[in-house]
């Protein structure tokens, strides 16, 4: 496997406008897609982005008990995260960013909960010079019926197959928020007593910022270097990140 600078989460709240179905934040998107387009050194990476208004709003409507049964849901999930794929990809391409979308659903099956994966197109994408660009998505069981795989999962996973120096959380908020105050760094022993003090959101199906520390926790506890959560809706943020600038974020590390 080759190594990679980042992987990329786009936060579904940040990409997409969560209170109304079905609707990108263009503005979010072609933002991200020009601060790319303008690096001197374009940073290997992978991109990975959530199901925002479109692949929540669709799964809320069949879910049941956290499983989806009914192959007409599936495919209105599978539909709605390619129509945001679509938005996204041409987003990237009219700002000349080399993106190789992927459907994840294509990738990525579980058996039994185990999550297997076909990783030869992303790895072949990276090898050239491509930025592989896939999202959460509704993925099929071997045994038993469908499930929710999150953008948050694929990337904390691929940034450990891949070695990547940061995994970067891209959302609409500018990190983890206590009290109205922004944690700046947390350790991974403190995640466990940080959980309960996190409100989370109705709207989300895949566990919000809380299942985002659990999954930062997995990645650490994997041996992942280090995890950055940072508000991408404000512009100049990701480029300063991407040149190694101080911004405004919460940082997770190993210890
Ligand atoms: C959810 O992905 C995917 C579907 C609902 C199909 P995420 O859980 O990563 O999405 P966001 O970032 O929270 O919107």
């Amino acid at each position: 496997m080759s190594n990679i600078e980042y992987v990329i989460k786009l936060g579904g709240s940040a990409i997409t406008k969560k209170d109304s179905p079905m609707t990108p934040n263009i503005e979010v998107i072609e933002n991200i897609a020009f601060e790319l387009s303008k690096l001197k050194h374009l940073p290997s990476m992978i991109i990975v982005y959530g199901g925002g208004s479109f692949g929540h709003f669709a799964a809320k409507k069949y879910l049941k008990n956290g499983k989806l049964k009914d192959c007409i849901g599936v495919s209105e999930v599978r539909c709605a995260m390619l129509s945001l794929a679509k938005i996204i990809s041409e987003k990237f391409l009219k700002y000349g960013v080399p993106i190789f979308p992927i459907s994840s659903s294509s990738i990525f099956f579980t058996t039994n909960d185990e999550l297997k994966y076909f990783l030869n197109p992303l790895e072949l994408s990276l090898k050239h010079n491509m930025i592989p660009i896939l999202g959460g998505d509704v993925i099929i069981d071997e045994l038993n019926d469908f499930k929710i795989l999150s953008g948050d999962r694929i990337a904390s996973m691929l940034a450990i197959r891949f070695n990547a120096k940061a995994l970067i959380f891209g959302t609409d908020v500018d990190g983890i928020i206590i009290n109205g105050r922004i944690l700046s760094k947390v350790k991974f022993s403190e995640i466990n007593s940080l959980l309960p003090k996190i409100g989370n959101s109705k709207y989300d199906v895949t566990g919000g910022m809380v299942g985002k520390l659990l999954e930062i926790k997995d990645y650490l506890g994997k041996g992942g270097k280090t995890s950055i959560i940072f508000n991408i809706t404000r512009p100049g943020l990701l480029t300063k990140l991407l040149i190694g600038e101080e911004i405004i974020c919460t940082r997770v590390d190993a210890n």
